[in-house]
């Protein structure tokens, strides 16, 4: 069993990450700066589900700021699962900086400390943004990524550049993962499966960008799993988990409108450029290397967040992206 840092633990992925990892019985240690890139009343609530676990352990903390990270490293971790950072595509458009110093700068900080202190694996996350919209599906890791639309994803593709780097000259073992739209219970607030479900239930609009396009939905309990198998050592390898199954956002929105009896009020606006048309992740290396394959259903798993929103709806309703 290993004890890990476990980075972005009070977010989405990260918080059913550390879920995984304990029940696996390794300890955790989990960062997160809790910063308000959405409100951090979902944060708190997800952390609060990790409370009292023995084998796990917070620290209020942020990958921008190196002297602060310092003294953490004092524990003998066997590795650093990395998965903070500002995440929304189209809010990287209206402060790149903040995802330059975090996405790039933090992971820097990261892989520096790992040099330093002699952490041998480095897992990072990564996503399928940096696929644009030219390349073919299924996407291949293979395939090019270096002409990202979004700063988030050019952030994303540096970073990934970067833990090669460290790979090269330290010898540091890295698993880039590249996730495709993960969602599920407590999910984020700014995406599709969030906002929507607020939103029908709540008699709001629901704002459609262009026609949705198509998106790899994949759920968050498989992904959580996933980045567990990760920890094994690979050398230097860029892995998809995604669920090979691509939907439509209508259809999305179909089974959000049955689980709750009520139908949408749709608005319809222009697609943003920084958006990418489609996704559709090739998970032929994650079964190969990871012995990784995605379980849960699209029906499933929008009912299972769907349901998750009714039964926390007095707070979670107040949520806001
Ligand atoms: N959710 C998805 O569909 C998706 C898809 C592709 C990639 N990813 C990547 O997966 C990772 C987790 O995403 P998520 O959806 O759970 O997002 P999230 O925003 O819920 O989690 C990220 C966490 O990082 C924390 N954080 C931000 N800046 C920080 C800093 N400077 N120091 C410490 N902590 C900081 C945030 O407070 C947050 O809790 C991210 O790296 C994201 O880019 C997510």
């Amino acid at each position: 069993m290993g004890h890990y840092l476990l980075t972005g633990c009070a977010g989405f992925i990260a918080s059913n990450v550390a879920k995984v990892l304990l029940d696996q019985g390794h300890l955790v240690t989990g960062i997160d700066d809790m910063s308000d890139g959405y409100d951090p009343v979902l944060k708190h609530w997800r952390l609060r589900q990790l409370e009292g676990i023995e084998a796990f352990r917070f620290e209020r903390a942020d990958i921008r700021d190196i002297a602060a990270l310092g003294p953490l490293f004092d524990t003998d971790f066997d590795g650093v699962i990395s998965l903070a950072a500002r995440a929304g595509v189209r809010q990287s458009v209206d402060n790149p900086w903040i995802y330059v110093e975090t996405n790039y700068g933090g992971t820097l900080n990261l892989l520096e400390l790992c040099k330093e202190r002699g952490v041998g694996k480095f897992v990072l996350a990564s996503t399928s943004s940096v696929y644009g919209n030219d390349t073919i599906p299924p996407f291949k890791e293979d395939a090019a990524t270096s002409m990202p639309l979004s700063p988030y994803a050019s952030t994303k593709k540096a970073a990934e550049t970067l833990a090669h780097t460290y790979h090269h000259l330290f010898g540091i073992d890295v698993t880039v993962l590249r996730f495709f739209t993960v969602y599920g219970p407590a999910g984020r607030p700014d995406m599709s499966v969030y906002r929507f479900t607020r939103a029908i239930a709540e008699d709001m609009p629901i704002h459609l960008y262009g026609d949705g396009g198509e998106r790899d939905y994949t759920h968050v309990d498989d992904i959580a799993l996933g980045v567990a198998a990760s920890i094994e050592p690979v050398g230097y390898e860029i892995i998809n988990l995604g669920s090979d199954n691509p939907a439509r956002i209508t259809r999305v929105i179909s089974i959000i409108e049955n689980t709750l009896g009520k139908k949408a009020a749709v608005e319809h606006q222009s697609r943003h450029s920084a958006d990418v048309q489609s996704t559709w992740a090739d998970i032929t290396k994650a079964a190969r290397l990871l012995d990784w394959r995605p379980q849960t259903g699209l029906e499933t798993g929008v009912e299972g967040a769907v349901k998750w929103y009714m039964d926390q709806r007095d707070w979670a309703k107040d949520i806001v992206a």
